[in-house]
């Protein structure tokens, strides 16, 4: 019989053994495009969907399997999709949902590719969006139109890193019969549970820090069990943006630490937080664990932990950023996060580029904003990296 675990730590480390056939204490990685059917028949009948049994790997693999069926049940969901990339998990997500004349409701500030993937739809198939700060209920109503069918939310955003309020969202957009999708990639299931707070589906970039060691592109989406199969047979089937089972077999082997690294990167990023809070140079600091009012409350009530992204804006402008950047020695400079190095960015001519300058702005991006994913070095490491990078400047 199954012992009963509650602890993350023990959780993440038999994430991956129910229903291995050879007893290995890993998963077992298999990596084939296709399966043997013991008979045509079989082969017709697995086809049908009458008989259970893998088919082909663009379909269902086990090692993939294993992943879908770990973030599903970390984010409390009743199922879950693996993509080849974050982007096709989101564009995976929406695509089923939306027909030409929809409307898509998005809190303002996203992604740089969600944001290129919104134009996308709009430019190819007259899918609408609207942004907006989603931070009232009125602001909801008012957003929300007669062909609106989904919302979308980031939170933390990335990168001005505001929040949004989960469980207000939700209730808003159930009330009006709405999907509401959240991106959960900052925070992972270890700090933030958006189905818990009401959300119906949760995508991940799990390039960041479900992989967390920065050697695969993946994506996930979750949610209940009958869009997920509408998921599964439509965008992934079909469009194809597949995980691979070696990248699947990379990022369950990357979750047994979700925790452990989780805590280490909190821990780092609340030290270089303070260091950054003294430092006559950084015009403006965000970090959610210095957000105070409405924003600290919702901080309270979602979210486990502030997180470990900071973002910062040098009293130089962008060229004080640039030049602060280039003057680091062991945080790297590269785009990505949620890596075990701590990685940094300018999000305006990097993840953000695709985001019109106007439309930046609103979304409180600065040009002169630096972005900061915190790792799990020495924190006295990464202070000395950033201080001697300040005495440069
Ligand atoms: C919040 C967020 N969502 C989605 C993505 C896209 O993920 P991927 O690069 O795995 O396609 C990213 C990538 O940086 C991201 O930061």
């Amino acid at each position: 019989m199954e012992p009963q675990v509650s602890g993350w730590n023990t959780r993440l480390a038999r994430l991956t053994g129910a229903k291995n056939p050879y007893d290995s204490l890993t998963p077992p990685l298999v990596q084939t495009s296709t399966f043997v059917f013991p008979d045509a028949q079989t082969g017709g009948a697995r086809f049908a969907g009458e008989q259970p049994g893998y088919v082909y790997t663009r379909l269902g693999n086990p090692t993939v399997q294993l992943f879908e069926e770990a973030v599903a049940s970390l984010e409390g969901a009743e199922a879950g999709v693996a993509f080849a990339s974050g982007m096709g998990a989101i564009s995976g997500v929406l695509l089923p949902l939306l027909k030409p004349g929809d409307h898509l409701l998005c809190s303002e500030g996203v992604y740089g590719s969600t944001f290129g993937l919104l134009e996308f739809l709009a430019d190819h198939f007259r899918i609408a969006h609207t942004f907006s700060p989603l931070q009232t209920e009125a602001q909801i109503e008012t957003a929300i139109t007669g062909d609106t069918k989904a919302i979308y939310i980031e939170t933390p955003i990335n990168p001005t890193l505001s929040l949004v309020d989960i469980e207000m969202v939700a209730q808003a957009a159930h009330r009006h019969g709405l999907m509401l999708i959240v991106d959960n990639t900052f925070m992972t299931p270890y700090w933030q549970k958006p189905i818990e707070l009401g959300a119906d589906v949760v995508v991940h970039s799990a390039t960041k820090y479900l992989g967390g060691h920065g050697d695969v592109i993946a994506g996930a989406a979750v949610g209940s069990a009958e869009f997920m199969r509408t998921v599964r047979l439509s965008t992934l089937k079909d469009i194809g943006a597949v995980l691979s089972p070696f990248d699947a077999w990379l990022l369950l082997r990357g979750m047994r630490t979700l925790a452990l690294r989780m805590e280490q990167h909190a821990k780092n990023a609340q030290r270089v937080a303070a260091f950054l809070a003294n430092q006559t140079a950084v015009a403006a600091l965000h970090y959610p664990g210095y957000f105070e009012g409405g924003q600290r409350s919702i901080l309270q009530r979602q979210m486990r932990s502030p997180g470990a992204m900071i973002s910062f804006e040098l009293s130089g402008g962008m060229k004080a950023g640039m030049a602060f950047m280039n003057h680091l020695k062991l945080i790297k400079i590269a785009v990505s996060l949620g890596d075990i190095h701590s990685l940094i960015q300018h999000p305006a001519s990097m993840t953000h580029s695709l985001v019109p300058p106007e439309e930046r702005l609103r979304m409180g991006l600065p040009d002169g904003m630096v972005r900061l994913s915190v790792g799990i070095e020495d924190a006295d490491d990464l202070i000395a990296d950033l201080s001697q990078a300040f005495e440069r400047l």
